[in-house]
């Protein structure tokens, strides 16, 4: 049994309004959630210091889906890592599929923003993951050798414990379609092995990889399960607090088994 604290994160992308927003925090604060498992929540932009006042005393932690590297100054429509320390937020995403394939995000701005949220003391969950066409041409676990490498570079060891990885296979994401719990287990498996081949062993064995692409009440448990797997990054079961919670409720029940 793992000894790392499973994490589980929702990511909640475009969606919920303000009232929206703020019915499923209350939620979540009001359902019991296991203290096991370390919960964050990433609301959109615009709900990020509302949500950060109503976080406050819940244990849920407050992410942001997104941040700019640069500390200030001339870059509309950016957001800095002092701008979301400023207003209460933990956590930043980097490196989501969306921002890589969608918005066009280079590894090199994937590495700048992981590092500079680092640096301003923040912790990331940096996204990893293969499209279906590298699959099928068996490149999944180069593409996240090269994505961890890329993100990671420059990062030190002591900065390491205030990361997370989430590996989302593209072709998972939104679709209904997951990985299997044998293939998942196999890329968090070799993911543990290029983290001990960039750090070292303990490092990699310290690190928590989370699972997300369709993750679900259904199929949480086993894929939580799994040996190299502590918990998941959520995106459309993260909406609603009976399918959060149990998805929370399926890691805790790991933790503690
Ligand atoms: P999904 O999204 O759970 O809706 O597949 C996961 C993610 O993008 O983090």
């Amino acid at each position: 049994m793992s000894e790392r604290k499973p994490i589980v994160g929702g990511n909640w992308k475009m969606n919920l309004h303000a009232a929206d927003a703020e019915a499923l925090i209350a939620g979540l604060a009001d359902a019991g959630l296991p203290d096991s498992v370390e919960t964050v929540v990433c609301p959109a932009f615009p709900y990020l210091a509302a949500a950060a006042k109503q976080l406050e005393g819940t244990g849920i932690m407050l992410g942001a889906q997104d941040v700019y590297y640069e500390a200030n100054g001339a870059f509309t429509g950016e957001v800095s890592c002092s701008m979301l320390k400023d207003i209460g937020v933990q956590w930043v995403l980097t490196g989501h599929s969306e921002r890589r394939h969608v918005i066009g995000e280079t590894d090199v701005m994937v590495n700048a923003k992981t590092r500079a949220a680092l640096d301003a003391g923040l912790s990331v969950i940096l996204c990893i993951g293969e499209k279906i066409e590298q699959r099928e041409a068996n490149q999944t676990d180069a593409i996240n050798a090269g994505q961890l490498a890329y993100g990671l570079a420059g990062v030190s060891a002591e900065d390491l414990s205030r990361v997370v990885i989430a590996y989302e296979p593209v072709w998972a994401i939104g679709t209904g379609k997951t990985a299997s719990t044998e293939d998942a287990e196999k890329a968090h498996a070799a993911i543990r092995g290029v983290l001990a081949n960039l750090y070292d062993q303990s490092a990699a064995d310290a690190m928590r990889i989370q699972y997300g692409g369709s993750c679900k009440p259904g199929n949480a448990a086993e894929l939580f399960s799994q040996p190299d797997i502590d918990g998941g990054l959520i995106g459309g079961a993260a909406l609603k607090v009976a399918d959060f919670k149990a998805i929370i409720e399926a890691a805790a029940g790991v933790a503690t088994a």
